[in-house]
């Protein structure tokens, strides 16, 4: 598949978009500084949480899986079974603790990063796809 070109100048802090790569949804969070700050914290409650499997490229195993910690791209498809997790900014809705991504399915919870959190049926984080800046505001996936 063609990589896509995503301009993510209007989104907003704590926002998400959604394009779609190789047929699969790509998820960009622009994450908060409070968003940023509950990754430490969460590590001990996350399966893999230093990224060892091979998740994301090279230049995206860091704290924050990504090139501008701002910024998660990620495939937005839960590495149980492929369902849609929701997107669960902050812990209103109670599942999570921390801000983050719940499936729905079979109930596993990824923090907002996408680390899979020990105990649920998922086995890996999420998916990081190959991705670069064109330019401050320009990411092409793929
Ligand atoms: Fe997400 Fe099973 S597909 S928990």
């Amino acid at each position: 598949g063609a990589p896509v070109e995503v301009n993510v100048g209007e989104l907003e802090p704590g926002a998400r978009l959604t394009v779609v790569w190789r047929g699969k949804p790509v998820w960009i969070v622009r994450r908060t500084d409070e968003m940023l700050a509950s990754l430490e914290p969460v590590s001990g409650e996350l399966r893999d949480p230093d990224s060892e499997k091979p998740q994301q490229p090279s230049y995206c195993q860091n704290a924050e899986r990504s090139i501008k910690p701002e910024y998660l791209v990620m495939v937005g498809l839960c590495t149980h079974l492929g369902c849609l997790p929701d997107y669960r900014p902050d812990n209103a809705q109670g599942q999570l603790d921390y801000p983050g991504f719940f499936c729905a399915c079979h109930g596993s919870a990824y923090d907002i990063a996408g680390r899979v959190y020990k105990g649920v049926p998922a086995p890996l984080n999420m998916t990081v796809p190959p991705h670069r800046y064109a330019d401050d505001n320009v990411i092409v996936v793929g």
